[in-house]
């Protein structure tokens, strides 16, 4: 299974998660791939020590602009490999509008050659609706949105759907949006509130699982570790788990 993890905001959780989910299924002995198609590289980062050493063509940006297969690195968690992104991936998207060919399956392309031998992968997106995150989900059988509290999240939410509408109805039929992952809760009234009107608008689609404010979170990626082995009694570290329970029932 193909996830992509999104947002057409920044800031709001998506590399927290993917790394979570990732991390937290390849712990429990699920065979993982990440691949990072962010320019800003922030999983990456967090998951190979090595990443200033590795060269761009060792990175998605080999596949997205070369065409070439998909380059996959062991990280220190096992079970999860990750293929890198990197900084020029910045400026993929004007060469990608004026490709010719079909520009929005290169990743798919690459992905469906290798993808028998995981059992989830996971995509992380970049905060824009561009090309490469329309590789993303052209790639992809579900995605998760992900949405932290604030009063201009519920426009930016129209915006990513109509996207994931629009990818369904021109280039991958089978896409379906998995559900919107609450992050960053805390208990303030601003968080409250938009966790209320989330649910209120989309019924049935928000996940009962919700990701509370946990410094631990960014202390671990800081420290170039997962959430669960940096501290898995942290209120993030459970949370995620029982996001995994509730998304793959493992
Ligand atoms: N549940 C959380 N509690 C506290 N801090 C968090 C939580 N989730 C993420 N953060 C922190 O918030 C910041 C943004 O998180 P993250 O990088 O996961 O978001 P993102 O959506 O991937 O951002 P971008 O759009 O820039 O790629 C990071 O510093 C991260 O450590
Ligand atoms: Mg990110």
């Amino acid at each position: 299974m193909v996830i992509s993890i999104a947002s057409q905001k920044g800031g709001v959780g998506k590399t927290s998660s993917t790394i979570s989910l990732a991390a937290g299924l390849a712990r429990k002995g699920k065979r993982v791939l990440l691949i990072d198609i962010d320019s800003q590289a922030n999983s990456s980062k967090v998951l190979l020590q090595n990443y200033p050493q590795i060269s761009k063509q060792q990175t998605v940006f080999a596949t997205i602009l070369e065409r070439s297969p998909l380059p996959s690195h062991e990280t220190s968690v096992p079970n999860l490999s990750i293929v890198p992104s990197h900084i020029l991936l910045s400026n993929t998207d004007v060469e990608l509008t004026t490709a010719i060919d079909h520009r929005e399956e290169r990743l798919k392309k690459e992905l469906d050659a290798v993808k028998a031998n995981y059992d989830y992968v996971f995509i992380d997106c970049p905060p824009t609706l561009s090309w490469l995150t329309i590789n993303a989900f052209t790639a992809s059988d579900k995605v998760i949105v992900v949405v932290s509290p604030g009063y201009f999240e519920l426009d930016s939410i129209v915006q990513i759907s109509r996207t994931i509408k629009e990818v369904k109805e021109y280039f991958n039929a089978r896409l379906e949006l998995a559900g919107f992952l609450f992050t960053m809760s805390d208990p303030t009234v601003n968080s409250k509130t938009s966790l209320q009107i989330l649910r209120q608008t989309y019924t049935g689609s928000v996940f009962n699982t919700v990701i509370p404010r946990n410094t631990d979170l960014r202390d671990a990626h800081f420290n170039k570790r997962d959430i669960f082995s940096f501290n898995a009694k942290s209120t993030a570290a459970l949370a995620y788990n029982k996001l995994i329970g509730e998304l793959f029932q493992v």
